[in-house]
């Protein structure tokens, strides 16, 4: 990844509050496209690094069990109270080693690139303290880059600058890389006699100068990486920037967006070749494979869905698994379990809840499928419902292959109904339907001869 001849170590700041998003959850938990800021963090730093350690504090248990799939290459290290960046870097001084490349990241930073942190940890910089710094057009409240010509002679933070300082669009953006070795000389060093009482990781910068290790600065690609979130104002920002990268990619790889500003593609999510998406359709997780259409104002949650399969508007599906050329919607919702073979149709107002249609079987209009199978090929009339739950416990309906349910049929479960069958619209099935038979279960229609309608009682 990079051409560095040490081991990289990421120490991830992840201890402060948050106060300002008035929330139960530590900042670094909320969700940025479905995934908490935290985890994409930790994912550009396992690309950049060989060893991730993250300094928790506020909210400490949530943000490890946020990482619990990390156990393996992440480590925390506790801060208990949040004396600033530098006391925060601090905590993790125990595990670095002097051969390490360090690099410091931010939980609440999330869309900072790799190509944008590469070129801190190339190896002409191994033994620098390296920036990354940006030219903003309004600095207010950042730390400012003091500069003596070329070479940068230190930071100071916007609340202890002079109005001379103040004026510098130089900025600190908080990312950067430090030799391992130098850290266990200069954060035992740093003091907090400061404007906010605090240990700036900042201040470094100074000391590296005054021991004549070199300091450089880089650049963001696109200084709209560097943002952090402080608020749900900014959090929104910054999940607009990246939905719209993400609708990008998907575009730039052949899928066709009705409206990228209205679509939201959370956790991972992979779109095959020639698929066409409609406005606000929500996809969470999901695997779809080529040509597929997905209508307006769909939601797919934990979904797989085979090529060429249309799913119409309205529809929403969760833990499902569509397979190629089925045809889903407008108004079907597949619940957990539910999966459709090659061809199957599930039509409007239709619940499938742990069944199987297999191939070609079709459902098609207001019902509730529930424990069951359905044959390839059979067709389940309008408001079929597998009655599976007698109250207490749930059964399993079967109906085989070419089956054919009449409409308004009940069936209550356990119940099979075997390949062939033929059920009379509005039975009550309780026990197994044979093969190839006509069954059906409801009072013979009988017309009354001479019958007359009442008549109005004269007073
Ligand atoms: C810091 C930089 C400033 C830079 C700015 C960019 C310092 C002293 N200043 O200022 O130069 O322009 O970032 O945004 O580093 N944190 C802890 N423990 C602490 C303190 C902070 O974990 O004790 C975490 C915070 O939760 C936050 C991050 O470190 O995620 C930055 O801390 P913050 O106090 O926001 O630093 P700034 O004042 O913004
Ligand atoms: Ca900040």
């Amino acid at each position: 990844m990079t051409d560095l001849t040490t081991p990289v170590h990421i120490v991830i700041l992840a201890a402060g509050q948050g106060s300002r998003m008035k929330s139960e959850l530590p900042k670094v938990c909320h969700p940025i496209a479905g995934e908490a800021m935290i985890r994409h963090v930790v994912r550009t730093g396992a690309e950049l690094g060989q060893r991730i350690t993250v300094v928790v504090g506020h909210g400490a248990d949530t943000v490890k069990a946020e990482l619990a799939d990390h156990a393996g290459n992440v480590q925390f290290v506790h801060q208990t109270e949040q004396l600033g960046t530098g006391h925060a870097v601090m905590q993790a001084l125990p595990h670095i080693q002097p051969e390490e490349r360090v690099l410091v990241l931010y939980g609440d930073v999330p869309l900072i690139t790799t190509a944008t942190l590469q070129p801190l940890l190339v190896q002409e910089q191994a033994q620098a303290l390296t920036l990354l710094t940006a030219t903003l057009y309004d600095p207010t409240g950042y730390g400012r880059i003091l500069r003596a010509g070329d070479a940068i002679t230190g930071i100071v933070e916007q609340k202890d600058a002079s109005a001379d300082q103040q004026a510098i669009r130089e900025v600190n953006t908080g990312f950067v890389a430090v030799p391992g070795e130098r850290l266990h000389d200069w954060l035992p060093r740093l003091s907090n006699d400061n404007a906010q009482g605090e240990y700036y990781l900042t201040d470094l910068v100074a000391l590296a100068v005054a021991d004549g290790v070199p300091v450089t600065a880089v650049q963001p690609l696109d200084v709209g990486e560097t943002m952090g979130v402080n608020n749900r104002v900014q959090l929104a920002a910054l999940e607009r920037r990246c939905q719209q990268q993400r609708a990008e990619q998907l575009m730039l790889a052949g899928v066709t967006l009705a409206d990228p500003q209205r679509t939201d593609l959370r956790r991972e999510v992979q779109v095959g070749p020639d698929c066409f998406i409609d406005v606000n359709a929500v996809l969470d997780n999901v695997r779809i494979g080529p040509g597929v259409h997905i209508g307006p104002h769909c939601v797919l949650r934990d979904v797989e869905v085979g090529a060429g399969t249309v799913i119409e508007s309205h529809s929403v599906l969760d833990n499902a698994v569509v397979g190629e050329q089925c045809q889903v919607g407008p108004f079907a919702r597949l619940r957990p379990q539910a999966r459709l073979e090659k061809g199957a149709k599930v039509g409007n107002f239709v619940e499938v809840k742990k069944a199987t249609l297999e191939a070609g079987a079709k459902v098609s209009h207001l019902t509730y499928i529930g424990d069951a199978r359905v044959g390839a090929g059979a067709n389940v009339g309008a408001g079929t419902i597998t009655c599976n739950y007698d109250g207490a416990n749930k059964y399993h309906t079967d109906i085989g292959a070419g089956a054919f349910i009449g409409s308004n049929s009940t069936l209550v479960a356990p119940v099979e109904i075997e390949d062939g069958a033929f059920i009379g619209a509005g039975s009550v099935i309780t026990k197994s339907a044979p093969a190839d038979q006509l069954t059906l279960s409801r009072s013979r229609q009988t017309t009354i001869r001479n019958w007359r309608r009442p008549e109005k009682k004269k007073p």
